[in-house]
């Protein structure tokens, strides 16, 4: 075996297993320590090496073949981007047994009839390589379904790209899409793969923020940072982290801007089906817009199967042609018995998203209700399945103190909201927490933050 063989094969396990879920500044000792001892046996190590540098017992002739790897290595364009604060959280809870609602998974099952249609799939044999852009079922699934939601016919052959999850949409978009030097607008606090697949793509990221209460569009900042320039427009609607969907009005103001500037809008619209308050509107469907737009959505949302990674991507073909093109080197293609099961998914009877809207909106009222009774200042959701809240009135210094003391001394996870900004700083008040859990959970979680919590 040589030696890149023998470090991987050590390594991986313990990669794996314990260094995904630190944060990276505590892997470094971590991987020399495993290093050293697990390597140094049957060949001698490069920390060994370091160790004894001095030691004469090492001979001379060892060090000159010597090949020193660097521990942790990864490229400038990924290396401000830590663990993500969902697997820090998330392990944190397991070790302190605290119930999260941190991470926006839900902790009951998807529906039976996709389910079985999944299995139906995987037992007729459907489970070789799928059509790179999706199968040809699920993609007619797609489209007809945006028809009914925006009123837009599109074709499902050259305008539909079945991708895994959103997340691959996403990162199709950008890097089929985007130049590097390319001037991409965000609107702050935005879900955290944009900004690293942006710097995949070597965008140049411009940060608008949406401020509390109620996170409304700043229309004056976004006019004055749209120019020629400006390449797309990175926009999440119902929004991630805050809940807030954008109106009509505002959607009219990106839209004009766009037209008048020649810009393209990214569309993350993964939680279209989680509308409450108001009517979901796709920036696509506005006059003008659709021939610049790329519409990103998935399953796993909608139909409580997250860990399915079933997504799309809806472009006009001048677009797709990019996102298709990045999408053939990122995955080719994705899951062929879930794609099929997907599209049983999609063509549900609209009772189904009722009865879905039904239950979050009592999960909804019962968290909402629950931190308002704990203390919290509660920012209002109109979509989505998370609400963010002021956590000032208990007194820690900012999320991230506030999340660690919450988990730890009350047992409850939340998320703290500064890794969604460029400027932590514009963060530090504000934490999420979701309800896509069972109602027990959520009151259980709500009761123990009345119980433990306590205003400074
Ligand atoms: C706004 C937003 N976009 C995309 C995703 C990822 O979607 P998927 O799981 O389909 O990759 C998420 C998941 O949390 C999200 O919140």
């Amino acid at each position: 075996m040589r030696i890149s063989e023998a470090i991987r094969c050590t390594w991986t396990p313990q990669y794996s297993n314990e260094m995904l879920h630190q944060p990276l500044k505590s892997f470094k000792p971590y991987i020399l320590r495993t290093f050293s001892t697990s390597i140094s046996r049957k060949y001698p190590s490069p920390m060994a090496t370091a160790s004894t540098q001095n030691d004469e017992a090492v001979s001379t002739q060892h060090k000159s073949t010597q090949i020193v790897p660097k521990p942790i290595q990864v490229a400038k364009r990924l290396e401000k981007f830590k663990t993500t604060i969902f697997t820090q959280m998330s392990m944190l809870a397991i070790k302190h047994g605290a119930i999260n609602l941190g991470q926006g998974f839900p902790n009951f099952d998807g529906p039976d009839f996709v389910k079985e249609a999944a299995i139906q799939s995987i037992k007729e044999g459907k489970n070789q390589y799928a059509r790179g852009y999706g199968v040809p079922d699920l993609n007619s699934a797609v489209a007809a379904r945006f028809k009914k939601d925006s009123g837009l016919e599109v074709d499902p052959e050259k305008e539909v790209t079945v991708t895994s999850g959103c997340t691959e949409a996403i990162a199709a978009t950008m890097l089929g899409l985007i130049n590097p030097g390319d001037e991409v607008i965000l609107f702050a606090p935005f879900y955290d793969s944009y900004e690293a697949t942006l710097s995949m793509a070597g965008a140049k990221i411009k940060g608008i923020t949406l401020r509390p209460p109620d996170f409304s569009l700043p229309i004056d900042e976004l006019k004055s940072a749209v120019s020629k320039n400006t390449r797309a427009i990175l926009l999440n609607t119902p929004h991630n982290p805050t809940g807030k969907m954008f109106t009509r009005d505002e959607l009219n103001v990106i839209a004009s801007l766009c037209i008048e500037n020649d810009v393209l809008v990214f569309a993350d619209e993964v939680y279209d089906k989680l509308a409450f308050e108001m009517e979901h509107i796709s920036i696509a469907s506005l006059p003008g817009m659709y021939e610049r737009t790329v519409t990103m959505n998935s399953l796993g949302k909608t139909f409580s199967l997250t860990g399915w990674k079933i997504g799309w991507a809806i472009a006009p073909p001048h677009l797709t042609w990019g996102v298709r093109q990045a999408h053939s080197y990122l995955t080719f293609a994705t899951s062929t018995p879930m794609q099929y099961a997907s599209a049983t998914a999609l063509r549900t009877p609209d009772s189904y998203y009722e009865e879905l809207k039904r239950d979050y909106s009592a999960k909804k009222a019962i968290l909402v209700e629950g931190l308002k009774e704990a203390g919290f200042t509660v920012y209002p959701s109109s979509g989505t399945y998370f609400v963010v809240v002021d956590h000032t009135p208990f007194g820690l210094d900012n999320d991230i103190a506030f999340c660690e003391y919450l988990i730890k001394e009350v047992g409850v996870v939340a998320i703290p909201t500064s890794v969604f900004y460029l400027n932590p700083e514009e963060g530090k008040n504000i934490v999420r927490f979701t309800f896509c859990k069972d109602e027990d959970t959520l009151r259980s979680a709500v009761q123990r933050m009345k119980e433990k919590l306590s205003k400074k």
